[in-house]
């Protein structure tokens, strides 16, 4: 990761390198219609593909997805279900497809829970999609910032316990080796849909200097437009990084 000092930068050519989003919304975009909820996750699939396809357009690298969160196991066993089993048609369905787009996918999360088939699934997305160079596809699933920096802090701990670190000198470096992100920039840009103003528990380390741009539109309605609406929104933005402006 290469998050400790950035530069300040501002631009109306600027491309965010990495992009994160929080898909929000395909609960109330069933219930507007009275459609159950999964018609409303099924939909949303509809939104990836067309962010995967403008994010290629944008010349963005890296795009990051909220899918689903550690805190959705919570959810009833039926959407639990429907959300695995659209993981694994996703991941069957557009295979050929992300190949041919140079879309290389990565599932970061803890997968432990995931039930056998849908890792099965993800696994093989994941290997077809090796070589693409295009745009580097995160879909984070099973995942939870707090328990993503506890790990890493556990980690650490473990390190120092065995004397092979200093606690004086532990560096963010040191603690981003053990992040899922740990081979990547952090994001530039958060897409939140829904207009729902939280970071609900996501990246929340990789998040720290990231421009945020809340969509009102419910994600199953979320189009190529509108995340184009998002990188124009990025590009008036100044990023200082916690510094002041150049003069
Ligand atoms: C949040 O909406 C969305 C999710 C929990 C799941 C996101 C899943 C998809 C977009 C479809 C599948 C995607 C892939 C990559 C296969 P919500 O249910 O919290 O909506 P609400 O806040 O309106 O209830």
């Amino acid at each position: 990761m290469t998050n400790s000092a950035p530069s300040p930068s501002h631009g109306s050519d600027r491309v965010p390198r990495h992009v994160a989003v929080i898909m929000d919304g395909n609960g109330r975009w069933a219930a507007d219609r009275e459609l159950p909820r999964y018609e409303g996750h099924r939909e949303g699939m509809k939104a990836v593909r067309e962010t995967i396809e403008a994010a290629i357009a944008e010349g963005v690298e890296i795009l990051t997805l909220f899918a689903f969160s550690t805190e959705n196991w919570n959810r009833p066993e039926e959407e639990i279900l429907a959300l695995m089993s659209l993981l694994q048609i996703y991941a069957h369905s557009e295979r050929d497809e992300l190949v041919e787009q140079g879309v290389q996918v990565k599932v970061l999360g803890d997968l432990a829970p995931m039930d056998r088939d849908t890792l099965e699934a993800v696994r093989a997305v994941e290997e077809a999609t090796r070589g693409g160079r295009q745009l580097r596809l995160n879909l984070m699933v099973s995942y939870s910032g707090r328990t993503e920096l506890l790990n890493a802090v556990r980690s650490l701990a473990r390190e120092a316990a065995l004397g092979a670190l200093d606690p004086d000198d532990i560096l963010p470096r040191h603690l981003e080796q053990y992040l899922h992100t740990r081979d990547l920039p952090d994001p530039d840009l958060l897409i939140r849909t829904s207009g729902e103003f939280r970071i609900s528990n996501f990246m929340l380390w990789q998040l720290a200097y990231t421009e945020i741009h809340i969509s009102p539109v419910l994600w199953p309605d979320f189009t190529r437009g509108h995340f184009g609406e998002a990188i124009r929104d990025y590009q008036r933005r100044e990023r200082r990084f916690g510094r002041v402006t150049a003069p």
